[in-house]
Parts: C-alpha cells; structure tokens; sequence
C-alpha cells in the first residue's frame, strides 16, 4: 500500500498547486468609486449650468438649470441662500433634500448657492459601482459661494450639519429584487463610496454633501465583460487560466495515476495466476479448459500413459 499512499500525495499535491493562486487572487480586488477626475469635471461643468440659470435670483426659489444636449438626462438647479438664514431655518424640501436647522458652511460667506444635480440615466456612468445595482439616481447636492454668479470653476464650501441630518428621500425608487437589502450610497468630495441603510424604504441621511443614491449588491455574479480592459479584468481571466491548468493537471495526473493503478493490478493478477500455475504444475499437470458442447469443462492437454514399472513386475 506504500505505493497507493504515495500515488494520492502526489494527487493532493498537484490539485493543490492548481487551486492556490486561485485563493490567493480572490482578496486583492477591492471596490472603488468611478474615476474622481470625470466626477470633478462634471461637478464644474453642472455648476456652471446651474449658475447661469440665477439670474437676478431672489433668494430662497429653486431655478432650474439648462443642460448641453450631449448631456441629455441630467437635471441640475440652483438655489441661493443667505447662510444666515439656512444655518438658523434650513430649507425644508430642496427637491429631494429635506435640510434643517444647524447647516454650518465654512469659510463663511454671506450668500452660498446650493446646487442640486439629478444624474437619471448618466449615474452608473459617472458613478459606477461594482457589483451594485443603482434602485434611484444619483443625485447631488453641493455647496458654492454665492457672491459671483458668473463665477466658474469655483471649489466646493465645507458643509456640515451640526444638528438634524441632511434628509434625501427618493422618488420612484425601483423596489429590491426578492431577498436582497436596499442601502443607501453617498459618494464623499474624493469619490469614495459609504454605504448606511435606508430609512422608511425611501429615505438616506446625511451630514454632508456630495452625492446620494440607493443600491442593491448584485445577487448573482455579474455578468464577465468579454474583452475587459481594466487590470481587475486580467486578473479574473488569470484566475480562470489557473482553475483550467489546476483542474488539466489534476485530471492528467489522476488519468496516469488510474492506468499505473490498473497495470500493476494486471500485474499483480498475472503472477498471482503463473504461481497458481506452477503449483498446479508442480502438484499434477495444468488443466486446461475445453469446450464441450457448449459448457467448458477441464481436459488435459496430452494423454499421458500411466506410469509403470515394467522391469520389476512384469506379467
Ligand atoms: C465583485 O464580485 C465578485 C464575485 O463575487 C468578486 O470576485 C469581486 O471582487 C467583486 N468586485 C468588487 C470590486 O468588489
Ligand atoms: C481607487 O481608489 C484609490 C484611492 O482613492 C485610487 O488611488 C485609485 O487610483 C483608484 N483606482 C481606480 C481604478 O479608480
Ligand atoms: C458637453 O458639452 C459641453 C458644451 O458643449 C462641453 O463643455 C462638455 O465638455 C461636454 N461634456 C461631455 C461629457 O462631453
Ligand atoms: C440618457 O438618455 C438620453 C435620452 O433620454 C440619451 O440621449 C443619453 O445618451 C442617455 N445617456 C446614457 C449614458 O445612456
Ligand atoms: C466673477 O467671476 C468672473 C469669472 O471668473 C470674473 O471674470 C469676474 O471678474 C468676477 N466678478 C467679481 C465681482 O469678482
Ligand atoms: C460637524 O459638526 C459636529 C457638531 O458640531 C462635529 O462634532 C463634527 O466634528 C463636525 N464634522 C466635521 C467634518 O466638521
Ligand atoms: C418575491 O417574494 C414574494 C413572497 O415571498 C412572492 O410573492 C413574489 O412573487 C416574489 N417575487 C419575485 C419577483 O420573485
Ligand atoms: C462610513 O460612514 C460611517 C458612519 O458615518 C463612518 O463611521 C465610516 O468611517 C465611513 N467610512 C468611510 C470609508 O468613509
């Protein structure tokens, strides 16, 4: 059995050289948010167009912005506040946002522009999300100095809510798939993504600003892209090409393993039969088997004349 033992070593050991990288590879992808820079450009790019809709603005009434027709699907407006008043009211329905009492923006300014952004049918674009499956847009609310409205370029204002937080309570949210738990997303200024849970089936909560939806983790695997650039996508292929070697190898080594295994039972067989054999031989004569009829039975080979001792008895 020495030989057997050896033989399933071998076998564990050459699927376990298949299955390690495949392990290995599984920790090192991690989840990122979209490339920050398109996310930045189109912050700039939607706060000009919510800007140019200000004009003349009376403070506190919600101006809905134009978009370029190459961004067809996107809302954005703008709405112009005294800071003053927000900090000591808030603003109780922007759209979606539901902002109380206790907004602090820093540096202070004395008027700020709170630009809203819809992004329909453009947020897994902008905001692609691996492996999660957005239920309602993405929509932002961000921060600006108010003082000049023809202002571009201009850098978010620090917000922070220092009371009650920021409410969003999305409309038309598509409902969970069976067995899968809505959450809600908000993308921070850098673009990395916190995920809480969702309140009253519509609503997120905020202390800042940036950008909001709710998701759902993708239940089954999604779908491999075909010809996938990105280097996750190498690595998935890697994995795969290292499954397919480990599971070949695997399979060749058990199929060699198999035919050794056969060979030496083969073997083993056929000396235990030539020793039968030689006993046989070694006791009378080897029987042989003959077809009579249609059964076998066991027939010597050559008649042998009895043996007799005709010198000492002859008749
Ligand atoms: C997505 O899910 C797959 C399969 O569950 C996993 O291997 C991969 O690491 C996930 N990607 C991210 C970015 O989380
Ligand atoms: C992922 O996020 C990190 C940290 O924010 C960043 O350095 C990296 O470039 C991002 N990778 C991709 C593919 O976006
Ligand atoms: C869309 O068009 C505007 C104005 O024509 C341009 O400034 C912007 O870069 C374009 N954006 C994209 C994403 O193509
Ligand atoms: C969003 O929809 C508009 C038309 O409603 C279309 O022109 C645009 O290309 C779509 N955007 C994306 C990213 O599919
Ligand atoms: C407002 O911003 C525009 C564009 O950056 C600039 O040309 C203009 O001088 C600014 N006006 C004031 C009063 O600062
Ligand atoms: C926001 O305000 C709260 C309460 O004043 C404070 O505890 C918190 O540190 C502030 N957060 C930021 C990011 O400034
Ligand atoms: C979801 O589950 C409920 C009850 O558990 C069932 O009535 C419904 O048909 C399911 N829907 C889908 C799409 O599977
Ligand atoms: C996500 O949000 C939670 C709760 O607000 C916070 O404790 C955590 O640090 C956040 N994580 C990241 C990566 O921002």
């Amino acid at each position: 059995m020495g030989l057997l033992g050896s033989l399933a070593m071998l076998v564990l050991v050459v699927l376990y050289i298949g299955v390690l990288p495949h392990v290995k590879s599984q920790s090192t992808t991690t989840a990122n948010g979209s490339s920050n820079s398109e996310t930045k450009a189109l912050d700039a790019l939607l706060q000009d167009y919510a800007f140019r809709a200000l004009i003349r603005p009376k403070t506190g009434t919600i101006y809905e912005g134009s978009i370029p027709s190459n961004l067809t699907g996107i809302k954005v407006a703008a709405l112009r506040l005294r800071s003053g008043s927000l900090r000591r009211k808030g603003v109780p329905m922007y759209k979606e946002f539901e902002i109380p009492k206790g907004l602090i923006v820093r540096p202070y300014v004395e008027r700020l522009v709170l630009v809203y952004q819809n992004l329909g049918n453009w947020s897994k674009w902008y905001y692609e999300l691996p492996n999660y499956t957005y239920l309602a847009p993405v929509l932002g609310l961000l921060a600006y100095d108010g003082s000049n409205l023809s202002a571009t370029k201009l850098q978010e204002l620090d917000v922070n809510a220092s009371g009650d937080p920021i409410s969003v309570k999305f409309e038309g949210v598509n409902p969970a798939p069976n067995g899968s738990v809505a959450k809600c997303v908000v993308f921070d200024l850098q673009g990395l993504a916190n995920f809480s849970n969702v309140r009253e089936g519509n609503t997120c909560s905020t202390t800042q600003q940036g950008h909001f939806s709710i998701v759902v983790e993708s239940s089954n695997a999604p779908p491999a892209p075909v010809s996938p650039p990105s280097s996750q996508g190498e690595k998935k292929s890697n994995k795969k090409v290292w499954i397919i070697v480990g599971c070949v190898l695997g399979g060749l080594a058990f199929l060699v393993l198999l035919s050794l295994l056969v060979l030496w039972v083969q073997k083993f067989k056929q000396k235990k039969k030539m020793q039968q054999m030689e006993k046989a031989a070694e006791v009378g004569e080897a029987l042989h088997m003959t077809s009579v009829g249609e059964t076998k039975a066991p027939a010597a080979t050559v008649t042998r004349t009895q043996p007799t001792l005709e010198h000492e008895y002859a008749p």
